[in-house]
Protein backbone atom coordinates (compact mmCIF):
# COMPACT_ATOMS: atom_id res chain seq x y z
CA UNK A 1 0.00 0.00 0.00
CA UNK A 2 1.25 3.54 -1.09
CA UNK A 3 1.97 6.33 2.09
CA UNK A 4 2.31 8.74 -0.29
CA UNK A 5 2.37 10.27 -4.06
CA UNK A 6 5.01 12.26 -5.12
CA UNK A 7 4.94 14.65 -8.11
CA UNK A 8 7.79 15.31 -10.28
CA UNK A 9 8.68 17.10 -13.75
CA UNK A 10 9.62 20.85 -14.91
CA UNK A 11 8.67 23.98 -13.77
CA UNK A 12 5.23 24.84 -15.16
CA UNK A 13 3.90 20.95 -15.22
CA UNK A 14 1.76 21.97 -12.37
CA UNK A 15 2.91 19.84 -9.23
CA UNK A 16 1.52 22.59 -6.91
CA UNK A 17 -1.59 23.32 -8.70
CA UNK A 18 -2.07 19.33 -8.87
CA UNK A 19 -0.95 18.37 -5.52
CA UNK A 20 -3.96 20.02 -3.69
CA UNK A 21 -6.42 19.01 -6.16
CA UNK A 22 -5.19 15.38 -5.57
CA UNK A 23 -4.60 15.61 -1.70
CA UNK A 24 -8.53 16.11 -1.97
CA UNK A 25 -9.76 13.62 -3.61
CA UNK A 26 -7.87 11.43 -1.62
CA UNK A 27 -8.83 13.13 1.64
CA UNK A 28 -4.64 13.81 1.82
CA UNK A 29 -2.66 16.73 3.10
CA UNK A 30 0.14 18.41 0.47
CA UNK A 31 3.70 19.23 1.22
CA UNK A 32 5.25 21.50 -1.50
CA UNK A 33 9.04 20.88 -1.02
CA UNK A 34 10.15 24.44 -2.35
CA UNK A 35 7.53 26.48 -0.13
CA UNK A 36 9.37 24.08 2.80
CA UNK A 37 12.61 25.94 1.87
CA UNK A 38 11.41 28.94 1.68
CA UNK A 39 9.86 29.10 5.21
CA UNK A 40 13.10 27.76 6.82
CA UNK A 41 15.23 30.53 4.83
CA UNK A 42 12.02 33.19 5.24
CA UNK A 43 13.35 34.20 1.76
CA UNK A 44 11.58 33.34 -1.64
CA UNK A 45 13.75 30.81 -3.46
CA UNK A 46 15.62 33.01 -5.79
CA UNK A 47 16.87 34.99 -2.84
CA UNK A 48 18.12 31.72 -1.35
CA UNK A 49 19.81 31.13 -4.77
CA UNK A 50 21.74 34.40 -5.39
CA UNK A 51 22.33 34.92 -1.25
CA UNK A 52 23.45 31.12 -0.86
CA UNK A 53 23.74 29.54 -4.55
CA UNK A 54 22.21 26.25 -5.86
CA UNK A 55 24.14 23.91 -3.77
CA UNK A 56 22.61 25.49 -0.58
CA UNK A 57 19.10 25.65 -2.29
CA UNK A 58 19.40 21.42 -2.82
CA UNK A 59 20.78 20.48 0.70
CA UNK A 60 17.34 22.19 2.06
CA UNK A 61 15.19 20.80 -0.82
CA UNK A 62 16.88 17.16 0.19
CA UNK A 63 15.99 17.85 3.74
CA UNK A 64 12.21 18.78 2.56
CA UNK A 65 11.78 16.26 0.98
CA UNK A 66 12.99 13.64 3.90
CA UNK A 67 10.64 15.90 6.52
CA UNK A 68 7.96 14.83 4.02
CA UNK A 69 8.70 11.24 3.46
CA UNK A 70 8.20 11.30 7.62
CA UNK A 71 4.54 11.37 7.27
CA UNK A 72 1.64 9.39 5.97
CA UNK A 73 -1.18 9.94 3.21
CA UNK A 74 0.35 13.55 1.88
CA UNK A 75 0.75 14.37 -1.71
CA UNK A 76 4.09 15.69 -2.20
CA UNK A 77 5.02 18.42 -4.98
CA UNK A 78 8.47 18.72 -5.21
CA UNK A 79 10.59 21.10 -7.04
CA UNK A 80 11.94 20.51 -10.86
CA UNK A 81 14.81 19.73 -9.99
CA UNK A 82 14.38 17.48 -6.93
CA UNK A 83 15.29 14.27 -9.41
CA UNK A 84 19.32 15.64 -9.54
CA UNK A 85 20.58 14.16 -6.21
CA UNK A 86 21.01 10.48 -6.20
CA UNK A 87 19.76 10.55 -2.68
CA UNK A 88 16.47 11.57 -3.47
CA UNK A 89 15.54 8.31 -4.94
CA UNK A 90 15.17 6.60 -1.71
CA UNK A 91 12.44 8.61 -0.59
CA UNK A 92 11.26 9.27 -4.09
CA UNK A 93 10.79 5.55 -3.89
CA UNK A 94 9.98 4.61 -0.30
CA UNK A 95 6.35 3.50 -0.02
CA UNK A 96 5.70 6.23 -2.77
CA UNK A 97 3.82 6.29 -5.97
CA UNK A 98 5.93 8.43 -8.12
CA UNK A 99 3.87 10.51 -10.73
CA UNK A 100 5.63 12.52 -13.74
CA UNK A 101 3.65 15.20 -15.02
CA UNK A 102 4.72 16.08 -18.85
CA UNK A 103 3.61 18.59 -21.09
CA UNK A 104 5.44 20.35 -23.96
CA UNK A 105 8.07 23.36 -23.86
CA UNK A 106 5.56 25.67 -25.39
CA UNK A 107 2.92 24.59 -22.45
CA UNK A 108 5.46 25.16 -19.85
CA UNK A 109 6.49 28.70 -21.10
CA UNK A 110 2.88 29.46 -21.70
CA UNK A 111 1.56 28.24 -17.79
CA UNK A 112 4.65 29.90 -16.21
CA UNK A 113 3.77 33.04 -18.18
CA UNK A 114 0.30 33.22 -16.91
CA UNK A 115 1.30 32.37 -13.28
CA UNK A 116 3.51 35.70 -13.32
CA UNK A 117 0.77 37.77 -14.94
CA UNK A 118 -1.71 36.28 -11.69
CA UNK A 119 1.06 37.04 -9.32
CA UNK A 120 1.94 39.79 -6.86
CA UNK A 121 5.27 39.06 -6.54
CA UNK A 122 6.01 36.79 -9.66
CA UNK A 123 8.17 33.37 -8.61
CA UNK A 124 11.25 33.93 -10.18
CA UNK A 125 13.20 30.56 -10.89
CA UNK A 126 16.83 31.32 -11.44
CA UNK A 127 17.11 28.20 -13.68
CA UNK A 128 15.40 29.71 -16.19
CA UNK A 129 16.31 33.40 -16.38
CA UNK A 130 16.46 34.67 -19.92
CA UNK A 131 15.55 33.00 -22.97
CA UNK A 132 12.83 30.74 -20.98
CA UNK A 133 12.01 27.98 -23.82
CA UNK A 134 15.53 27.31 -24.32
CA UNK A 135 16.57 26.67 -20.34
CA UNK A 136 13.77 24.27 -20.48
CA UNK A 137 14.63 22.43 -23.54
CA UNK A 138 17.87 22.08 -21.80
CA UNK A 139 16.91 20.77 -18.34
CA UNK A 140 14.35 18.71 -20.18
CA UNK A 141 17.33 17.29 -22.33
CA UNK A 142 19.69 16.09 -18.80
CA UNK A 143 16.63 15.21 -16.65
CA UNK A 144 14.23 13.45 -19.44
CA UNK A 145 15.62 9.98 -18.35
CA UNK A 146 15.34 10.65 -14.62
CA UNK A 147 11.75 12.10 -14.98
CA UNK A 148 11.07 8.86 -16.83
CA UNK A 149 12.04 6.51 -13.92
CA UNK A 150 8.74 7.77 -12.21
CA UNK A 151 6.10 4.64 -11.65
CA UNK A 152 3.09 6.99 -14.08
CA UNK A 153 3.80 9.21 -17.39
CA UNK A 154 1.04 11.88 -16.89
CA UNK A 155 0.41 14.22 -20.70
CA UNK A 156 -0.83 17.62 -18.94
CA UNK A 157 -0.92 19.28 -22.30
CA UNK A 158 -4.87 19.05 -23.11
CA UNK A 159 -6.50 18.65 -19.81
CA UNK A 160 -8.10 20.28 -16.98
CA UNK A 161 -6.55 20.25 -13.82
CA UNK A 162 -9.61 18.18 -12.13
CA UNK A 163 -9.40 15.59 -14.79
CA UNK A 164 -5.52 15.55 -14.53
CA UNK A 165 -5.51 15.36 -10.53
CA UNK A 166 -8.36 12.61 -11.10
CA UNK A 167 -6.64 10.24 -13.52
CA UNK A 168 -3.72 10.53 -11.14
CA UNK A 169 -5.79 8.77 -8.39
CA UNK A 170 -6.86 6.52 -10.89
CA UNK A 171 -3.52 5.49 -11.89
CA UNK A 172 -2.03 5.12 -8.43
C1 LIG B 1 13.92 24.17 -10.00
C2 LIG B 1 12.54 24.26 -10.02
C3 LIG B 1 11.80 25.14 -9.08
C4 LIG B 1 12.61 25.41 -7.81
C5 LIG B 1 13.97 25.92 -8.17
C6 LIG B 1 14.76 24.92 -9.04
C7 LIG B 1 14.59 23.27 -10.97
O1 LIG B 1 10.57 24.52 -8.71
O2 LIG B 1 12.72 24.27 -7.01
O3 LIG B 1 13.83 27.15 -8.85
O4 LIG B 1 15.77 22.94 -10.76
O5 LIG B 1 13.93 22.84 -11.94
P1 LIG B 1 9.32 24.35 -9.71
O6 LIG B 1 9.53 23.06 -10.46
O7 LIG B 1 8.14 24.29 -8.81
O8 LIG B 1 9.31 25.54 -10.60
Amino acid sequence: MIKRIALIGLSGSGKSSIAPLVADLLGWRVVDTDRLVEERFGLPIAEIFARYGESVFRAAEREALLQASLAEHVVIATGGGIVLDDRNWIPLRTETALVHLRARIETLVDRLHRQSERELQPTVRPLLAGDTAAKLQELWQRRRALYEQADVVIDTDDEAPEEIAQRIVEAV
